[in-house]
């Protein structure tokens, strides 16, 4: 392992099998103590991660069976379900209230990803093709679980240092959502200095994040809802991109526009769960400044770039009102085969 700070090292280069190998696992809900974050840490360093095929399973929440990964689709029409096909059954979870605004979600303009980006892209949940979609319905399962027993909706995706996969998690889990029926989720961008959702997305004109927190074009305007183009993607996903980045990420986060925008999006679009990209929390202080938006986070830790150390750092400065709802251990590979690159 290198001296240098892991959030100034350059992003890590997977193997061409590494996304075979996805380990993504929420350790726990609720607050972890600090020997169970070294525990945690440690496991991911010894290369201990819990194999897919043992992952938890899902618990109280009916869920539809989870289809066995199907092959590769030969044609669009192949992939073009009826949407009672590839949505999954959430559950008891309420259906959204009738908003007291008007509806501003069905609305809202889409744009179409398709599946073989996806798929290029490691967007595994998307069509199912990678058998580790597996760990991020459980992920899915778990968080929404845990939501609606806090009554929270706000999720903050981070982690101690760039490159772990908080994008990547971001990306599979709101895919994976926008399955469930009766449950609304926005996937929003807020890496202001270095977005990256677009380009997982494959989509080149994003428009600017920036504008919409300034209130210079409407979230109406802005966010935009999934449609899949032979990807078997739910109706219930609306996405907030950026092709602008920003560098006074922390300062905007902390004007009173942010806030009044932030709030219309969930009035007018009445979500189950925002998903926030985050940046690192320890690379600078946009997380802490963008903390009186969300309710909870989902802390990611990369194999062999996190420490224990970092994580009890996240953990400090998100303080005892903001707790770490679980931790995807992602990236936990075999660290001789030269992965990273420092
Ligand atoms: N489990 C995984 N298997 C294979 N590749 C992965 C995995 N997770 C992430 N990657 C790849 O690693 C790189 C970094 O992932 P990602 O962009 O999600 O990290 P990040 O934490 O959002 O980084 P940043 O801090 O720069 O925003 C990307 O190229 C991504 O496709
Ligand atoms: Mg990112």
């Amino acid at each position: 392992m290198s001296d240098t700070p892991a959030y100034t090292r350059r992003r890590p280069r997977m193997d061409p099998d590494a996304h075979r190998r996805i380990l993504a696992e929420v350790a726990r809900v609720g607050r972890l103590d600090a020997s169970e974050i070294t525990d945690a840490t440690k496991n991911l360093r010894d290369g201990l991660l819990q194999p897919i095929e043992d992952a938890p399973e899902a618990v109280d929440l009916p869920m539809q069976a989870a289809p066995a990964a199907p092959a590769a689709p030969e044609s669009a029409a192949e992939m073009s379900l009826p949407p009672a096909a590839h949505q999954d059954a959430v559950g008891d979870l309420p259906a959204p209230a009738v908003a007291a605004r008007p509806d501003v979600w069905p609305s809202l303009a889409s744009i179409a990803v398709k599946g073989k980006v996806l798929d290029r892209n490691l967007v595994i949940t998307a069509n199912r093709t990678d058998p580790a979609y597996a760990s991020f319905d459980v992920l899915r399962t778990r968080l929404v679980q845990a939501l609606r027993e806090k009554g929270w909706k706000r999720v903050a995706i981070t982690s101690p240092t760039s490159g772990c996969g908080k994008s990547f998690t971001a990306t599979n889990l709101a895919m994976t959502l926008s399955r469930y029926e009766n449950c609304r989720t926005v996937l929003l961008d807020m890496d202001l200095r270095r977005p990256s959702l677009a380009r997982y997305l494959g989509q080149s004109k994003a428009g600017s994040m920036g504008a919409m927190l300034r209130g210079e074009v409407s979230m109406a305007d802005h966010l935009k809802r999934m449609s899949a183009e032979g990807a078997n993607i739910g109706d219930n996903l609306a996405v907030g991109l950026n092709d602008t980045p920003e560098s006074y990420a922390s300062e905007l986060f902390q004007q009173p526009k942010t806030t009044e925008v932030l709030d219309q999006i969930e009035a007018d679009l009445n979500p189950d769960v925002i998903l926030y990209d985050l940046p690192p929390a320890l690379a600078q202080d946009d997380v802490i400044s963008f903390r009186q938006h969300f309710d909870c986070v989902l802390l990611v830790v990369g194999g062999g770039l996190t420490t224990a150390k970092e994580v009890k750092e996240v953990n400090r400065r998100m303080g005892e009102d903001k707790p770490v709802l679980g931790v995807v251990l992602n990236m936990a590979e075999d660290k001789s085969d030269n992965t990273y690159v420092y």
